[in-house]
């Protein structure tokens, strides 16, 4: 996982269990950090119920070991599994899925539960969590209690927190035991002052090696990202009040390598801006230098992030202070609010009655409220930093749709993206972390150190055709055109090489033909030479009523069906219209049924087997 530094080796969890006299093993495979901080809140909530517990990375374990978990009276396993892009499993619990897929354990006597977390915009909505329920019931394990689904989409922490709820309930009957109602405020992490730490041991915000963007080593990966040079950064909009940024990072002598459909990692930081105000708030001396330490000797985190390091540098690289802060950052505040108005209005949010859960959604989701937002409208409430530390969650690393090819673009990777800023309802401006980041990143003509950040190379599932000359269809509205750039000069250059390439076929949309139809010449040069067979354009606010690229896939039936049916070629789908690819998905099943001659549940079939055989992909984002 990206949180967990200085890994010990992988010990046995039964073993673990056992020596510390547990019950409870919370497993979490996650992507984001989300399942993590879900499993931690679980594991510390079992002492409420004499189950005293833990948390345990997938990737860290001998999964197999769950053959012995019933040797372990009364205990409990419980798994938060995030179910990611495409239906895949995340990266860490990726052998768990597969050692439970292919393998035939006998898991009697396991007693177990499910949360999942997945988003409704994706079409393999909780697929894996779903599954992994399932198959521990087939290989004879108990489920103490049903599945929890959890929506990104929605109210994520609503779903969990209703979940648990249920959970602890079913889990006290199964047993027999009654809560204790023992309130387990303990701390995780223990502040050490490292006032005395020589300089060269501290953080500044690397992601785990010292000193590792001064001193750069391949291989480059999430916990070893690349400080790439800013090599361009243009405008793309080309009127209007939004921005979209054309970027170009400069990755020669890196010997990074990408492919064309790749995903790209940017490691952004915090505005100084937001830091110093949660400095100021909380009247704390940002520039001392501290340490986390796990309370828990046997855990294998020992720091929640690279420590030591100063408070700035954890609020700056380390520390996600815009998100809205969960339901369990509410009740741990309480106990810093001198003012019983602010203690109150803590104490609702963070109860899980109807009144509180109404609460929470407006004052802290509906509202928009982040960390520093809640010290400032919340004036009595003044945790230690250091706790506030341990609380917020990790700052994640953002992903970008590569819109280059690596055969035009060996040296640099582009992307293009859309600069997040917008207005709450306390009037407050939002700008989004990574994109308001990248706006700075001007390079310059001058012999200054140009502009850096840190990246990495993702890779994806989203690729050409194997031939060249197999025909494709690319929809990709907005920033959805990112992949496809990079699809289009990859086949140009196969082209003008002298081999023969097969139909490219784009619909692209956006507001208004003159304000952000992006890389617009771009677009006509390939058309104009051949590359790109059909470009369908959508400007859904350049008349009074909305066009859609949606609206021209309807009205292309039979050029749809002579490619993906006739010619058996491929389709792809790109963008961040939340309800663009499920649109898309319903137009070619019908495109499928009708043209094809197909009753609908044939033509699903259809359509699911162009995704088993890669010739249906999407590649989307909300
Ligand atoms: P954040 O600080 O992360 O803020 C964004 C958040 O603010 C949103 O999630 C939402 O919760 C909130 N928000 C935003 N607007 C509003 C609003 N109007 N009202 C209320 N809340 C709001 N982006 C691109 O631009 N181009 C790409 O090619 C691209 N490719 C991607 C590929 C993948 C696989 C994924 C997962 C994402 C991709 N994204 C792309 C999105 C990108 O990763 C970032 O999410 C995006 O740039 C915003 O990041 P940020 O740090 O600037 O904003
Ligand atoms: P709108 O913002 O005017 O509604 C890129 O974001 C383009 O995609 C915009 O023109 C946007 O239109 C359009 N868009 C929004 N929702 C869509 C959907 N469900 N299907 C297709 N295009 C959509």
């Amino acid at each position: 996982s990206l949180s967990s530094i200085e890994q010990t080796s992988n010990s046995s969890f039964i073993k673990k269990l056992k020596s510390t006299g547990r019950s409870l093993v919370v497993f979490y495979g996650s992507q984001t950090g989300t399942a993590e901080e879900f499993a931690g809140r679980i594991a510390k909530e079992g002492a409420r119920y004499k189950m005293k517990g833990m948390v345990a990375d997938h990737e860290e374990c001998d999964m197999a070991d769950l053959v012995e978990m019933k040797e372990i009276q009364k205990s409990l396993a419980i798994f938060c599994i995030a179910t990611y892009g495409e239906g895949d499993p995340t990266d860490n619990a990726m052998d768990f899925y597969e050692w439970l897929q292919n393998g035939d354990a006998d898991l009697e006597g396991l007693n177990y539960a499910v949360f999942g977390m997945g988003n409704k915009t994706y079409e393999h909505y909780n697929e894996i969590a779903i599954y992994i329920d399932q198959r521990l019931e087939e290989l004879g394990a108990t489920r103490v209690h049903e599945i929890g689904l959890g929506d990104g989409d929605a109210n994520i922490e609503d779903d969990f927190v209703s979940w648990k709820e249920k959970l602890w309930e079913s889990v006290c009957s199964h047993y027999g035991i009654e809560e204790t109602g023992e309130e387990s405020n303990i701390r995780q992490y223990k502040l050490v002052d490292c006032s005395e730490v020589l300089p060269e041991r501290i953080f500044s915000g690397e992601i785990s090696r010292l000193k590792s963007y001064e001193n750069q080593r391949f291989p480059f990966d999430v916990k070893n990202p690349y400080l790439s040079k800013i090599a361009v950064n243009r405008e793309l909009h080309k009127s209007g009040d939004r921005s979209c940024m054309h970027i170009e990072f400069d990755i020669d002598g890196s010997k990074m390598r990408y492919d064309t459909g790749d995903h790209v990692a940017v490691y952004p930081k915090n505005s100084s801006e937001l830091v110093d105000k949660i400095g100021e708030l909380l009247n704390a001396d940002l520039d001392a230098v501290f340490s986390l330490l796990n309370t828990d000797e046997e855990s294998s985190k020992k720091h929640p992030f690279p420590c030591p390091c100063t408070y700035r540098t954890a609020l700056t690289y380390y520390l996600d202070i815009t998100s809205n802060p969960r339901t369990h950052i509410m009740k741990e505040l309480i106990e810093y609010a001198s003012d019983p108005k602010d203690q109150e209005k803590l104490k609702l949010m963070a109860s899980s009655t109807p009144e509180g859960k109404k609460e929470f959604h407006e004052w802290i989701l509906r509202d928009n409220r982040n960390i520093v937002h809640i010290l400032e409208d919340l004036p009595s409430v003044k945790p230690d930093l250091d706790h506030l530390c341990e609380l917020l969650p990790r700052l994640q690393c953002r992903y970008y749709s590569i819109s280059s090819s690596p055969k035009v673009y060996p040296k640099s990777i582009h992307i293009t993206a859309v600069l997040v800023n917008y207005t709450t309802s306390t009037n407050r401006i939002n700008k989004g972390v990574a994109t308001n980041l990248l706006a700075q990143l001007i390079p310059t003509n001058d012999e200054l150190p140009q502009p850096t950040i840190p990246i990495y190379i993702r890779r994806s599932q989203f690729r050409l055709p194997p031939k060249s000359q197999t025909p494709i269809i690319m929809i990709g509205p907005g920033t959805g055109l990112a992949p496809f750039r990079g699809f289009i000069q990859e086949r140009d250059y196969a082209r003008k090489e002298g081999r023969e390439i097969g139909e490219m076929v784009l619909y692209f949309g956006c507001r208004k033909k003159d304000e952000d139809f992006i890389y617009e010449n771009e677009l006509q040069e390939y058309v104009a030479n051949g590359t790109l067979t059909k470009l369908h354009l959508a400007f859904s606010r350049d008349q009074p009523e909305k066009k859609y690229v949606t609206h021209l896939l309807e009205q292309n039936a039979d050029e749809l069906w002579n490619i993906i049916g006739e010619k058996s070629g491929h389709l792809y789908v790109c963008g961040d219209a939340r309800s663009m690819a499920k649109d898309v998905h319903s137009i070619i099943v019908k495109v499928v049924m009708e043209k094809g001659q197909m009753t609908n549940s044939q033509a699903l079939n259809y359509v699911k087997k162009m995704e088993q055989q890669k010739r249906y992909s999407a590649d989307v984002w909300s």
